[in-house]
């Protein structure tokens, strides 16, 4: 059965371990010059209806580096919802790709594809969540040994699709997520609520940075106004203004915090020149990782069955993926938002 990873309740805590584990061993195949075949007659196809530099190029890179081929789509070529349907779409692309990578606007339309495609897909952020960035950061933190099941994350700005993700992530660790917004630009509260009463982690919505960022392990910031909110940027800079990672506020983060931003970053904004380029920040190597990261997810769910309706043995397996130790595994499918 063909998997998908739409949010974070497509995994388990056990997928995101398997996904942690096979990113770093792929990171340290690709350091060392081990190469991979695995995905060779694969093909990922690309869809954005927005803007990208990392999400793009991180999945072009990895489906290459994994020996497979990947297609990118604008809205221009295929005009989902308007020159075809989101069904047909789907079942067309089924029959050329293996997988399908979507970033679009509404979140109800990766749902859809999802639901129609024979074929795996994967969000690459949509108004709602962005789960392949917090999986990368998740690994960039683990990377540094902050312990996932007791990092005080204090995310501090728009409560935006990224926060949602963050929230997400701690129903599968014991994080707490600790989002500082300003009034009306909250993160979902069904995701908020969904975490107080299930856990693992905590969710909190704060009014105060200063709050948020005490003791704090990560301090992260994301723009302030996200794709398709351009029109809104002059009216939310001065509602935002406190809400940005500084100086003062890394001060009382714990003194090994580590500075996270998903990127793009507006400099002077969401976060200081200073901060971002101190030895407290990680967004580069955080912004290296999605490509590894993404490489694991591809691994789980492109390479090891056949996919679709077209069962295909795994081609060019030799070498890396016979090794022992070698990355395997699956995403557990659970549909639903
Ligand atoms: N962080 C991130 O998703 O970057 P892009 O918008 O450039 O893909
Ligand atoms: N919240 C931002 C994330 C960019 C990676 C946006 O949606 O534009």
């Amino acid at each position: 059965m063909k998997r998908d990873l739409i949010s974070f309740a497509d995994l388990t805590r056990e997928d995101v371990e398997r996904l942690l584990k096979t990113a770093a061993r792929l990171k340290a195949d690709l350091e060392a010059g081990r190469a991979h075949r695995e995905l060779a007659q694969r093909t990922l196809a690309l869809i954005f209806h927005k803007p990208s530099l990392r999400t793009r190029l991180s999945f072009e890179v990895a489906m290459t580096q994994l020996g497979g081929a990947s297609v990118f789509i604008t809205d221009r070529e295929v005009g989902i919802g308007q020159r075809e349907s989101v069904a047909d779409v789907a079942r067309v692309l089924s029959g050329y790709v293996d997988g399908i990578m979507i970033r679009t606007f509404a979140h109800d339309l990766a749902v859809d594809l999802a639901r129609h495609a024979r074929v795996p897909v994967i969000n690459g952020l949509t108004d709602w969540l962005h789960p392949c960035q917090i999986l990368a950061d998740l690994f960039t933190m683990r990377e540094r040994g902050v312990d996932l099941d007791r990092a005080v994350v204090a995310y501090i700005g728009d409560g935006n699709n990224v926060a949602n993700s963050w929230i997400e992530a701690a129903r599968l660790y014991g994080l707490e997520v600790r989002i500082a917004c300003p009034e009306g630009y909250e993160p979902d509260p069904r995701l908020v609520g969904r975490v107080s009463q299930a856990g693992p982690g905590r969710a909190r919505v704060l009014r105060s940075a200063a709050e948020a960022a005490r003791g704090a392990d990560v301090l992260y910031t994301d723009v302030w106004a996200s794709m398709g909110q351009e029109a809104e940027r002059e009216k939310r800079l001065p509602i935002f203004r406190g809400y940005q990672v500084n100086a003062s506020m890394l001060a009382s983060a714990k003194k090994d915090a580590l500075v996270m931003h998903c990127l793009p970053a507006h400099r002077g904004e969401e976060i200081t020149e200073e901060v971002m380029e101190g030895p407290h920040s990680v967004v580069f190597p955080q912004a290296e990782n999605r490509m590894h990261l993404q490489k694991a997810i591809l691994f789980d769910l492109l390479a090891h069955q056949g996919s679709g309706t077209r069962a295909r043995p795994p081609r060019g397996s030799k070498g890396a993926s016979k090794r022992k130790g070698a990355p395997r595994g699956r995403i557990t499918s659970r549909r639903g938002r």
